[in-house]
């Protein structure tokens, strides 16, 4: 990977936003600080990135991001403590996952230290946004897409790769019901699911709508072929406990190496957990489900953490699973949480600090 030397344009914001937001009652995703980092592929080179203030951005309609759907993003979180220090986690993971998506979708690597020192000088600056409350964050969101212009079906020749932070509260409120995806499949063999492409996520709206109509909030994923394996929980991973057990699918071309999947399943054995990394099928988890030993199920994702799931359909049928409040979704998600806002120790050295 190429290491470029750099010193970051800052232009700052003439008046702070930040009077105007409700810390109290964050939505998620929905305010943005008062600054941005914008970084352009032009002749074959990444340039030097810039901060400046946050604002719409303007691209001629033959962008091919409009047309061909070059995009790619990140997720991830920045954390204050308790002394107002401000904390990433696993920073690289996500630099090194927009790099995997990137090649994936034909969009130039970006240096690493573009990303790195981008979004660590952006926080310095808007470091107050960062919410202390609990359970709020500010939710971190680099993104590339294709800028440049033309109508021909081909890799673009300009792109943008940009960083906006939003203060955000939980991604999810109240209990989670979901439906197992009989029909549509989030992606397939040799497909893009394993990259963090906006079309992976456009894609999954319209069979959510429908299971939504139904009465459920998610789809779980299953394969494209069989629809008989679990792959993964709208737009998390999937955990899946029967009995002490604690089962997750591997990562393939079709499931995305979530950060907070392979954190939990680190953090799961680490408690003694017996952990199983395998394919699941859906008449497992049925079966599971009907004779008692299916003990939990929860989503895993930056945005959401961990998402324990209340209950589940599949062909006409519900199946409600009791709540269990010192069970493993909230033991794991105690400890990863701890560890992102600085309240434990921190053994796997997944801790940046801003
Ligand atoms: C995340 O968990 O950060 C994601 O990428 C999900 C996103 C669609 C909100």
């Amino acid at each position: 990977m190429e290491t470029r030397t750099m010193s970051i344009k800052v232009e700052k914001a003439k008046k702070s936003k930040i009077d105007k937001v409700d810390f109290d009652n964050l939505a998620f995703g929905s305010v943005f600080t008062d600054h941005m980092l914008v970084c352009k592929y032009r002749n074959g080179v990444w340039e030097i990135p810039e901060i400046i203030p946050y604002q719409p951005i303007t691209l001629d309609p033959s962008a091919k991001i409009f047309h061909y759907g070059q995009s790619i993003f990140e997720g991830m979180k920045a954390y204050k403590d308790e002394n107002g220090d401000a904390w990433l986690f696993r920073p690289m993971d996500n630099c090194k996952r927009l790099n995997i998506s990137a090649k994936r979708m034909a969009i130039p690597e970006l240096p690493e230290a573009y990303f790195m020192d981008g979004l660590t000088t952006l926080l310095k600056l808007d470091k107050d946004w960062i919410p202390q409350k609990a359970g709020s964050s500010l939710y971190v969101r680099p993104f590339i897409f294709a800028s440049g212009n033309g109508l021909h079906a081909s890799p673009a020749n300009e792109y943008t790769f940009m960083i906006t932070c939003a203060p955000s509260g939980a991604y999810f409120s109240g209990k989670v019901k979901v439906l197992i995806e009989e029909t549509y499949s989030r992606s397939a063999n040799g497909g893009v699911g394993y990259a963090k492409a906006g079309g992976n996520y456009a894609g999954q709206f319209y069979p959510t709508q429908l299971a939504i109509e139904k009465g459920y909030n998610q789809v779980i994923w299953t394969d494209d072929n069989t629809h008989e394996y679990i792959e993964e929980a709208g737009s998390m991973n999937i955990f899946i406990r029967i009995n002490d057990t604690l089962v997750t699918g591997p990562t393939s071309d079709r499931i995305l190496d979530g950060i907070t999947r392979k954190s939990i399943l680190e953090i799961a054995k680490d408690e003694g957990i017996p952990v199983e990394i395998r394919k699941i099928t859906v008449s497992e988890v049925v079966e599971a489900a009907k004779n008692g030993s299916l003990k939990e199920m929860f989503g895993a994702g930056t945005a959401a953490v961990v998402s324990p799931i209340a209950s589940f359909g599949y062909i006409n049928e519900d199946y409600d699973l009791a709540e269990i409040p010192e069970g493993y979704a909230a033991r794991l998600k105690k400890r990863i949480t701890d560890i992102q806002y600085n309240r434990s120790e921190d053994k796997f050295g997944w801790r940046f600090k801003v």
